[in-house]
This record gives structure tokens, C-alpha cells and sequence, in this order.
């Protein structure tokens, strides 16, 4: 295996697109102590404090069409929850698509960013950040009451080693599944920690807000939203799931 280890880098999304346009294998791990610009989704930022937590990246080049891309977000949203709840017990929850809740507090953010060509994916990088060991007060103050940790929640100390060496092992086992028997297998595992599903939400999308109740998910990853008159298939966007 391909796992390299930085102390501090901007985002480890960054290296590893770098990387990954270098023909980095797929399977290459870029893991790092720190990171000075960590990256979130919808251009927000993300808290990497120096050896507080697992910040590392992930290149995979599946045969998936572009459209199939957030396959692998619910896969690795799967993978960690899996490998939390075997290494400290705690019952997460996954909120579509991709943030890892506890009691309604963002535990991790998975941050998926492709590069496809002639209609075929080139390279797919999945940002990961896990908030083990952070305190807090060690939280910056607009985010302190929307975020949590496995300290927090657990009052002990995890060892970022143990639970990183479970991450990778969840996340080679289901994407063997995906190649072997497709991506059915996944999706039933992502229901199950879901707490999307069933749920009266509301979707704020690029440049629309709606509510509905949400129903489903498909075989693509997309989020089946009903609004009262029609099935609306949500792609991308963010869900709050107070109406
Ligand atoms: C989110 O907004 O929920 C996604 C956060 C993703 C954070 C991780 S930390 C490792 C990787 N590198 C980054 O710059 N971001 C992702």
C-alpha cells in the first residue's frame, strides 16, 4: 500500500489532485498531522488542528460513469461509521450525503472531488476529517456548538492509529463489494445509519429551497425527495432535516 505521511500541508485534497494528475495509483493515502487550509464543501473551511484528528485523502479510479461519482461519498460515509462503531462503540448517524452526525453534531465531513474526461472518471480524491481528540474549547467559537468529537462524546482518549487502521480496512472491503456484487450491498448499509430517510426536510440547493419529505435514495446516490406533488431527485445541495 501506498500511504504517504505529511506533519502539515494546506488540504490533503490539494496534494493528492496533484498527485493524482502525476498517475499516483489507486489506493494511494495522503494522511496529514495538520492542515493549514483544510477544505469543506460548499467553499466553507475545515478545522485541522495538529494531531487532533484523522485528515487524509483517498485516490480511487473506478469505472464509474461521472454521474456515478457520489458512490463513492456514501461508501466511505459507510466505511468510517462502520470502523467508529467497531473501534469506540459510538452509534453514529449519517446525514445525506455525506456528514457523519452524533446527536445532531458533525463528527466528520467527507469532501469528494473528481476529475472525468471523455465522459469517463479520471481520478476521484475523497477527503476525509474525523474529529478524534479535540476538546471543546479547543473549537472555534462559530462552530463549537455544530461540531463534535470522539473525546467529547466518549470522554476518552482514541487512538487515531487504531481507528485509521479500521477506516482502511472497512473502505478496501466495500469497494471490493462494489466491484464484486455492484453497489446495492452499500446503499442497504447506508440506509441503515441514516438519518435522512423518512425525515421532513428541507433542501437548499444552488438556487432553490424546498421542502419535502425524504423518501429514498437510488442506485446513483441521489436523494429521492417527495414535495407533496412530485418526486424530486436531489443531487447535490445540503439538507437540514428541521423543516
Ligand atoms: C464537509 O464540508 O463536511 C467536508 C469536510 C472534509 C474535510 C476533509 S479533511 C481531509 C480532506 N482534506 C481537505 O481539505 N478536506 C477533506
Amino acid at each position: 500500500h501506498n500511504i504517504k505521511y505529511y506533519k502539515s500541508v494546506d488540504s490533503t485534497n490539494n496534494v493528492s489532485k496533484l498527485l493524482a494528475q502525476q498517475n499516483a495509483e489507486e489506493g494511494t493515502i495522503l494522511i496529514s498531522e495538520e492542515q493549514g487550509n483544510g477544505k469543506g464543501r460548499l467553499s466553507r473551511g475545515w478545522f485541522s488542528p495538529s494531531r487532533k484528528g484523522i485528515w487524509f485523502s483517498l485516490i480511487l479510479r473506478p469505472n464509474f460513469l461521472p454521474q456515478e461519482a457520489p458512490k463513492c461519498t456514501l461508501m466511505a460515509a459507510v466505511a468510517i461509521s462502520k470502523a467508529i462503531r467497531s473501534v469506540t462503540g459510538v452509534e453514529v448517524g449519517i446525514k445525506w450525503p455525506n456528514d457523519i452526525l452524533y446527536e445532531g453534531k458533525k463528527l466528520v465531513g467527507i469532501l469528494t472531488e473528481m476529475n472525468a474526461e471523455m465522459e469517463r472518471i479520471n481520478y476521484i480524491i475523497i477527503g476525509m476529517g474525523i474529529n478524534v481528540n479535540i476538546t471543546h474549547a479547543e473549537v472555534p467559537e462559530e462552530i463549537r456548538d455544530s461540531a463534535t468529537s470522539l473525546l467529547q462524546i466518549t470522554g476518552k482518549k482514541i487512538s487515531r492509529v487504531e481507528l485509521l487502521c479500521a477506516i482502511l480496512a472497512e473502505l478496501e472491503n466495500e469497494y471490493v463489494i462494489i466491484r464484486e456484487k455492484g453497489f446495492s450491498p452499500i446503499l442497504d448499509e447506508w440506509k441503515k445509519f441514516s438519518v435522512t430517510l423518512g425525515q421532513e426536510i428541507k433542501v437548499i440547493g444552488i438556487n432553490e429551497t424546498f421542502h419535502g419529505k425524504a423518501v429514498n435514495i437510488d442506485d446513483y446516490g441521489a436523494l429521492l425527495v417527495d414535495t407533496g406533488n412530485k418526486i424530486e431527485r436531489v443531487l447535490a445541495g445540503d439538507v437540514s432535516i428541521r423543516p
